[in-house]
C-alpha cells in the first residue's frame, strides 16, 4: 500500500524565555539539579492569555510554504494535544479556521507526549484507505497552563510550542516507512492531570492543585526507556532495517538522561542523535516536530536520510516511526 511523505515542516515557540536562573527564583531548586537531573537549561513559556492555536498556525504556515501547498487544499487537520485552547471545539477545528483550510476535516488526539506520533501513523492510515492527498499533522502543546509552580518536581521541566509537518503521497523510496503506537492504562497513574468530568473544580479544589500536573518522575523515566526502546526496535523491524541503518534518531525530549539511554542501547555515534532539550525542556508531543524541523531547517537532516522517531508519554502511551526524508 503506498505510504505518505513529509513535504514541508514549521515549528514555533513563545517568545519568553523562562532560566533555570529565573526558576531559582521562584521554587528550592537549582541550576546544577537542573542541567544535571534533566539537561534543561531553559523554556520557552507562553503569556498568560495567548491562544495554543496561534503559535499552531505560525507553524503549519511555514510548513504548507515549504510544501508549497495551498491551506484550501488541506483534505485534513489532525493535532496532537492535551492543552488546547478550550475543552472543545478541538483545536484542529480552531486551527482550521485561522489558517483557512475550508475543506478539511480535522480532529484532535489525546496521547499526551505521543501524540505526534499517534497522528503520524493515524495520518498515514487514512491516507493509505480513504485517498487523503494533503494532511496536515500538527503536535502543540502549553503545559504551562497546567504547570503547578510550587512544584519544583514538574515546574522545571516543561515548555510550550508547536511542530507541524504537511504529508502528501510517497514518491522516491521516501516517506513513512513505518509506524507504532502503543499504550497501557495501568499506569495512568503515573502521570496525569485530574481536572475532567469527574471533578466539577471548587475555587478550592483549584488551590489543592486538581487542575495541574501530577508525576512520579522516578518511574516514568524507567518505563521511558524500554517502551522507547522496543517501540523504535519495533518500527525498525517493521520497516526491514537494523539501527545501523538509521542516519538519524530524534527522541521525544523529555530528559537528557533517557535521550543518552536511548542513544546508548541503539549505538546511535554522537552527532546522529538529535538533542534541543536544554534550550525548549519537554514540550510534549510538540517535542519531535520542532525537533525534526529545527534539524531540517539547519540543512543536519537532509532529503533521503532514514531517521527513527521514537516517543513515550502520559497514559501511558508510546510510539515509534522510521521516516526517509
Ligand atoms: N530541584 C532540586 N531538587 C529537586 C528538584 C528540583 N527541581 N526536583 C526534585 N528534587 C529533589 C527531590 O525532592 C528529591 O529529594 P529527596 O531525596 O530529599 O527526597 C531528589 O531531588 C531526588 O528526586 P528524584 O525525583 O528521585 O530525582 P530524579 O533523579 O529521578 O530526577 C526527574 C527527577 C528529572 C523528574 C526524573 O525522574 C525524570 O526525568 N523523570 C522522567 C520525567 C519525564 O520525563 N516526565 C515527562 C514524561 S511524559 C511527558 O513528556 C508528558
Amino acid at each position: 500500500m503506498q505510504t505518505c511523505q513529509i513535504l514541508g515542516s514549521g515549528h514555533a515557540v513563545p517568545e519568553r524565555i523562562l532560566t533555570n536562573a529565573d526558576l531559582e527564583q521562584m521554587v528550592d531548586t537549582n541550576d546544577a539539579w537542573i542541567v544535571e537531573r534533566s539537561g534543561i537549561r531553559q523554556r520557552h513559556i507562553a503569556e498568560p492569555g495567548s491562544s495554543l492555536s496561534d503559535f499552531a498556525a505560525d507553524a503549519v504556515n511555514q510548513a504548507l510554504e515549504r510544501a508549497h501547498t495551498a491551506a484550501q487544499d488541506i483534505d485534513l487537520i489532525i493535532v496532537g494535544t492535551v492543552s488546547g485552547d478550550m475543552k472543545f471545539p478541538a483545536m484542529a477545528c480552531l486551527l482550521q479556521e485561522k489558517i483557512g483550510a475550508t475543506k478539511a476535516a480535522a480532529f484532535d488526539i489525546s496521547a499526551a507526549c505521543s501524540g505526534f506520533l499517534y497522528a503520524l501513523h493515524l495520518a498515514k492510515s487514512l491516507m493509505q484507505t480513504c485517498a487523503y492527498q494533503r494532511v496536515l499533522v500538527v503536535a502543540a502543546e502549553m503545559l504551562s497552563s497546567m504547570v503547578n509552580w510550587e512544584d519544583r518536581n514538574t515546574c522545571v521541566l516543561f515548555g510550550d510550542g508547536a511542530g507541524a509537518v504537511v504529508l502528501g503521497p510517497a514518491a522516491d523510496g521516501r516517506g513513512i516507512l513505518s509506524s507504532t503506537i502503543h499504550s497501557d492504562g495501568h499506569y495512568s497513574n503515573l502521570l496525569y492531570n485530574p481536572a475532567g468530568s469527574r471533578h466539577v473544580l471548587s475555587a478550592e479544589d483549584i488551590d489543592n492543585n486538581l487542575a495541574t500536573i501530577h508525576m512520579q518522575g522516578r518511574e516514568v523515566f524507567r518505563h521511558a526507556v524500554s517502551s522507547m526502546t522496543s517501540a523504535l526496535n519495533e518500527a525498525l523491524e517493521q520497516a526491514g532495517l537494523g539501527a545501523g541503518d538509521l542516519d538519524f534518531v530524534i527522541p521525544h525530549q523529555a530528559n537528557i538522561r533517557i535521550i543518552e539511554a536511548i542513544a546508548k542501547r541503539f549505538k546511535v555515534p554522537e552527532g546522529k542523535i538529535i538533542i534541543n532539550v536544554e534550550r525548549f525542556g519537554n514540550t510534549s508531543a510538540a517535542s519531535i516536530p520542532i525537533a525534526l524541523n529545527e534539524a531540517i531547517q539547519d540543512g543536519t537532516i537532509k532529503k533521503g536520510d532514514v531517521v527513527g522517531l521514537t516517543t513515550f508519554g502520559a497514559g501511558l502511551t508510546w510510539a515509534a516511526s522510521i521516516i526517509r526524508i
